[in-house]
């Protein structure tokens, strides 16, 4: 089975947050099960200089009226074989792939409208997918692109990472990116007047899926569809919940290179030391006893962060401490190194995108804490779990799916993993840091119990990878 996927962001080269994860370990996964499965991306300059034995394997006479443009393949450091879209003009940027230069509508149109020609006419080498999976709204128009124009057109997938970025648009921008207005209905493209990307992936893919079985279920209702949860629960049939799964050579408490010293369930105290370092490095007392709280997150308002800076007192009061990483929102931002500045040595704000420090945090902290308002599947808590950090969570989307909260039936029957809130108030993110704080401190030996079943936890892709296979092979089976 052939499989193109479409994305924006692929770890480790262009990286925003999880989704550059998933396309830098799905794939790969794919093909240890023995599908073809390939990738495509803008040709960002990153990746035009990183990806090895780049060849030319197609080209665009007109790239959606931006002029030519050419389809290089190479290989990713992973052996995955990927397709880039060269067209400087478009793709040749300073800074990130999100960031704002006025046409991301035109970048990423011309990104899914090439990606559907591949998909409709293969490369020069011949390879054609049988499959075109569309991630999150930037490849959102390639099922678009196929309902006004179906000639040899693949199966199609559309899969929601974050329903909160639909990408939309003036209308007046149809004939600019080769829309057909007969796509543009209430049913397909249309968004209350105007082009929304991601609906019109949702209106016309085959199927769709995202990223945990429970956000599955929270898009189709009013609180978790973002305004899209109409045309989902219309779709329902055709829309499934598989969970992302942990790239365990890459996050791996034991090997990991950013680590200077390694450990696992079987030998957990090297993480005392981790712990050690981090405090040092962070510039925080050299605590032992004091539990210690990670954060590592895009500071955005989904993440729920603010509850975590209503609890700096509270978080002093216990005499813990607390290590943040992240960037983003500047109120957040500022909010985190003021908190830093009032409490030298219990609180560090390192306001950085930083690779080797969220490793480095991940296993050095007692505790992660994910308080998210909505969480599609997230990522943080599955890598916290691999390294010992016990995930504080909010019940929603991936985070209820993957964790398992901490109290004496769960204790007893050796399930607990971590700690989770339900309501998304600073009072009861308090109570469950207050729960938390109070085991470490005065329980150590169930601390320890919880924290070997929590680092024995198997989320490998491999799981995941089988069942989008078996979701193709349904889709493929019903087409012919
Ligand atoms: P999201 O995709 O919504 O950001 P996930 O939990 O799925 O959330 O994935 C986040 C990914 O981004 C993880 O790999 C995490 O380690 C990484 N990350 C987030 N912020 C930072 C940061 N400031 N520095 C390094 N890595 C970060
Ligand atoms: C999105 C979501 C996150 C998910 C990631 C990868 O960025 O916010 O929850 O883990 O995509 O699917």
């Amino acid at each position: 089975m052939k499989i193109l996927h479409v994305a924006s962001e692929l770890f480790p080269y262009v990286k925003v947050g999880g989704l550059g994860d998933v396309m830098g370990a799905l794939p790969g996964a794919q093909r240890d099960l023995g599908a073809d499965a390939r990738v495509m991306l803008p040709g960002f300059a990153t990746l035009l200089k990183e990806i090895r034995d780049l060849e030319p394997a197609g080209g665009f006479p007109d790239l959606l009226g931006q002029g030519e443009a050419r389809l290089l393949r190479g290989r990713t450091s992973g052996g995955v074989p990927i397709y880039l879209l060269d067209h400087p003009g478009l793709y040749d940027r300073a800074g990130g792939p999100y960031v704002e230069y006025g046409d991301s509508h035109v970048r990423f149109a011309a990104l899914a409208w090439a990606a559907s020609q591949v998909g409709r006419n293969g490369d020069w080498a011949g390879w054609k997918p049988d499959v075109v999976q569309a991630h999150d709204w930037q490849a959102g128009l390639i099922p678009a692109y196929y309902a006004q124009d179906p000639t040899r057109a693949p199966a199609t997938v559309m899969t929601i990472h974050n329903i909160a970025y639909p990408g939309i648009y003036p209308a007046a921008l149809l004939p600019e990116l080769w829309l057909d207005p007969k796509i543009f209905h209430p049913g397909g493209a249309e968004y209350y007047g105007k082009i929304n990307f991601l609906k019109a992936g949702l209106a016309f893919a085959d199927r769709i899926t995202t990223v945990s079985p429970t956000y599955a279920r929270e898009i189709q209702l009013p609180e978790g569809g973002c305004g899209l949860e109409g045309i989902l629960a219309h779709r329902r049939r055709d829309l499934t919940g598989i969970l992302n799964g942990v790239d365990y050579d890459v996050w791996n408490p034991s090997a990991s290179p950013h680590l200077a010293q390694h450990y696992d369930a079987r030998h957990p105290s090297g993480k005392k030391v981790v712990k050690n370092l981090l405090q040092r490095e962070a510039g925080l007392d050299e605590d032992a006893e004091a539990p210690l709280f990670g954060v590592v997150s895009r500071l955005a308002e989904q993440k729920g962060l603010d509850l975590v800076l209503e609890n700096v007192a509270y978080l002093i009061q216990l005499n813990a401490q607390l290590v943040v990483l992240g960037t983003g929102d500047p109120k957040l931002e500022a909010g985190f190194k003021a908190a830093a500045e009032a409490h030298p040595g219990r609180i560090a704000a390192l306001l950085a995108y930083d690779e080797g420090m969220a490793h480095r945090i991940l296993a050095g902290s007692d505790v992660i804490l994910v308080p998210s308002r909505q969480e599609p599947c997230g990522l943080t808590q599955l890598y916290a779990l691999r390294y010992g950090a016990l995930p504080l969570v909010r019940r929603t989307g991936g985070l209820a799916d993957t964790v398992t909260d901490t109290n004496a039936q769960s204790i007893m029957d050796s399930t607990a993993t971590g700690f989770v809130f339900k309501e998304p108030s600073s009072w009861v993110l308090g109570e469950a840091i207050g729960r938390a704080s109070r085991l470490y401190r005065e329980d150590p030996r169930s601390w320890a119990r919880i924290q070997r079943h929590a680092m024995g936890q198997n989320f490998s892709w491999k799981a995941s990878a089988r069942e989008y296979l078996d979701l193709y092979g349904a889709l493929l089976g019903a087409r012919v």
